[in-house]
């Protein structure tokens, strides 16, 4: 029997919305989109690598609903989360003769969101979003919380986000029956990003997120698997994390008790991976490089013996992590990785070339995690000897 729809509401004052989320979901554009939306012309922005009747099923609910359409199929590349990639849809968007009160539908994943989400911020000064994700990291993390944006392309390096806007979404649509079609490999990477929210789950959540890690540890395998049987329950208490965090730190000013930032937890070591080009997560070099939650993954074994390092993680508590992990196909440790000295050298080079100070996450423990500025070098290169650095 399929799980019935949930909701989750993302609370932030007159920019709050909702993030629906089931088998089905994305028929409710006909129906829902006109009540956030006073327009009657969408842009719809979707992933070139999506089947084709999950794009006409967006399309058919939303002309049945009155909007007139035009879409872009985008071939999500980081190369391609660019300015020139949001130059030519802000033309298509004008194009189509979309106003202030029309809107942008961002169908698809993380890259795609990130991009018609900035398209809809900048064109106009700004106009409705709608974020239809369709991978289970963008469902779970990317699409909630209107961070948007693209990649800026600095001489050698690709600055990751470096350009972009707040911009919430007028309302989330989650429909886990795209994941049917998702391949493995994306399934695993968007775990990686729930066993992240479940090593952040009580600073986020308090007591009402103390299992989360635990049971997103049992379900994971089943998800990693293709069996979706849980996945509007996983996606719904996933999303209840990240808006909760967001509720806390929209804008991640770090001035209150939950910052924002613990979101990154495991992505200051992520970051630094991603840009090892040749690094495989099996070791087979055609599967190289590492995808982005595959890095993350890592990032999460190894932030987590980093905190071990520091006395803030007990030795039963960092096999945990590594065994869930592992259970889902995530790699643990990878080959090839240079010197763990060289690998702490980038991070805190990627900081200098944003003009920061090194500001890693430690998980204190399952469940809680906290914003550690500048942590002692030892502490960062057991951290990155965990996972297979020399
Ligand atoms: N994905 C991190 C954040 O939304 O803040």
């Amino acid at each position: 029997m399929r799980e019935p729809m949930r909701v989750a509401p993302i609370e932030l004052g007159d920019r709050s919305y909702e993030v629906v989320i089931g088998a089905g979901a994305l028929a409710l554009l006909h129906g829902r989109a006109q009540l956030v939306v006073p327009g009657r012309r969408a842009l719809v922005v979707a992933d070139a690598g999506l089947p084709d009747r999950v794009v006409t099923l967006a399309e058919d609910a939303l002309r049945s609903a009155g909007f007139g359409l035009a879409t872009r199929r985008l071939a999500p590349s980081e190369e391609d989360k660019s300015l020139e990639t949001v130059r030519s849809l802000l033309e298509d968007a004008a194009r189509a003769r979309l106003d202030r009160h029309d809107v942008v539908l961002g169908l698809g994943g993380g890259i795609v969101g990130d991009v018609a989400g900035f398209v809809a911020a900048s064109y106009r000064r700004g106009v409705h979003v709608i974020q239809a994700p369709t991978t289970l990291l963008a469902m779970v993390d990317a699409s909630v919380g209107g961070k948007t944006g693209v990649n800026l392309r600095v001489g050698e390096r690709l600055l990751k986000n470096m350009v972009g806007a707040f911009w919430q979404p007028r309302m989330v649509l989650a429909d886990v029956a795209t994941l049917e079609s998702l391949p493995p490999r994306h399934l695993r990477c968007g775990l990686a990003e729930c066993l992240k929210h479940g090593l952040i789950a009580r600073t986020a959540l308090g007591d009402a997120g103390a299992d989360l890690f635990g049971w997103t540890a049992e379900v994971g395998p089943g998800i990693a698997s293709g069996d979706l049987t849980h996945a509007t329950e996983l996606v719904a208490r996933h999303v209840e994390v990240k808006a909760a965090v967001v509720r806390a730190d929209e804008r991640e000013e770090d001035a209150g008790r939950v910052s924002r930032a613990i979101l990154n937890l495991g992505h200051t070591f992520a970051h630094v991976l991603e840009g090892l080009g040749d690094v495989s997560p099996d070791g087979d070099a055609a599967s190289a490089p590492l995808a982005h939650g595959e890095a993350v993954a890592l990032g999460l074994v190894a932030a987590t013996a980093m905190s071990g390092a520091m006395g803030e993680m007990a030795g039963a508590e960092i096999a945990e992590v590594r065994g869930a992990v592992g259970s889902v196909g995530l790699p643990v440790s990878v080959e090839g990785l240079p010197r763990a000295e060289d690998l702490a050298e980038r991070m805190r080079d990627d900081k200098k070339v944003v003009g920061g100070t090194l500001r890693v996450i430690a998980p204190r423990g399952i469940g809680r995690a906290a914003v550690v500025v500048d942590p002692p070098e030892s502490a960062v290169l057991e951290g990155w000897r965990a996972i297979g650095a020399g």
